[in-house]
């Protein structure tokens, strides 16, 4: 399938064929590919629990509202941002990105690339990033809001806006992991319709850590597997062009 037929085959898929098995294997490597999605600051945010025991995975369902496509599932994937991670996140891509301006850039611009990179990942990342009850955002937000009066500035950095980059970018990984599973002729379900609370008590996860989504994985089990034919509003509705 080229990519236009993956787009128009990957369909939410609510019962699995129990008939039909997936390879373990070929899903963690479509979780590999998922990590070559775009993300915010290349910060990298996320985490995936690949849920392959029957029991773990019965649980994994009970969380997330007994929906059939879990309970019907083969194996389940649970995305998870990882905010709490900044730091150690930033200071990898920072030493990455040394090595990477050392063997790439011309050398006359070496010095000047790595020490914006050190401000970068060093500083901004840290800053932008911490949380502390709301109070650390709202002083970005009377930062920037400052700031902003003189210049074009990004201004969603309250502790609620850094929350939503980091789901966004998770959601990216899933979106290509999903894609990638089409791929391999395997179907997938994202689901939000989850206890998260419980979802993190299940997977033992710190509490900086939020549960984005979970994506069951099967195969369709033939007409039964979706539910009919594919919903979306007229597109004149929502492209603007100007
Ligand atoms: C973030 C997100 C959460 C979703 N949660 C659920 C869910 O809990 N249960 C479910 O059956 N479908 C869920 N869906 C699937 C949507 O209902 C589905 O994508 C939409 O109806 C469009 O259908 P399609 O994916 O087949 O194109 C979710 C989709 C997304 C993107």
């Amino acid at each position: 399938m080229n990519l236009e037929e993956l787009l128009n085959y990957r369909r939410s898929v609510r019962v699995y064929d129990p008939e039909k098995d997936i390879d373990t294997q070929k899903v963690k490597h479509c979780l590999e590919l998922a990590t070559l999605a775009p993300n915010s600051s290349n910060m990298q945010l996320w985490e995936f629990y690949h849920i392959t025991q029957e029991d773990l995975k019965e649980k994994v369902s009970k969380v997330c509202l007994n929906q059939s496509a879990t309970r019907t599932a083969k194996e389940i994937v649970v995305f998870v941002t990882r905010q709490d991670l900044h730091r150690k996140r930033a200071k990898y891509v920072l030493e990455f990105e040394r090595d990477n301006i050392k063997n790439y850039s011309p050398v006359a611009r070496q010095l000047k690339r790595i020490k914006d990179r050190e401000v970068y990942y060093g500083k901004i990342m840290p800053f932008l990033y911490a949380r502390f009850y709301g109070i650390l955002g709202a002083i970005r937000v009377l930062i920037t809001s400052t700031v902003g009066l003189f210049k074009p500035i990004v201004r969603e950095v309250s502790e609620s806006d850094i929350r939503a980059v980091a789901h966004k970018s998770c959601a990216l990984a899933a979106q290509t992991f999903m894609l990638a599973m089409a791929e391999q002729g395997y179907d997938t379900c994202p689901i939000e319709g989850l206890d998260s609370r419980r979802m993190k008590r299940l997977l033992n996860l710190p509490s900086g850590a939020e549960i984005n989504m979970a994506i069951s994985c099967g195969i369709r089990k033939g007409d039964d597997g979706i539910w009919g034919e594919r919903c979306r509003v007229p597109f004149e509705e929502v492209y603007h062009r100007k």
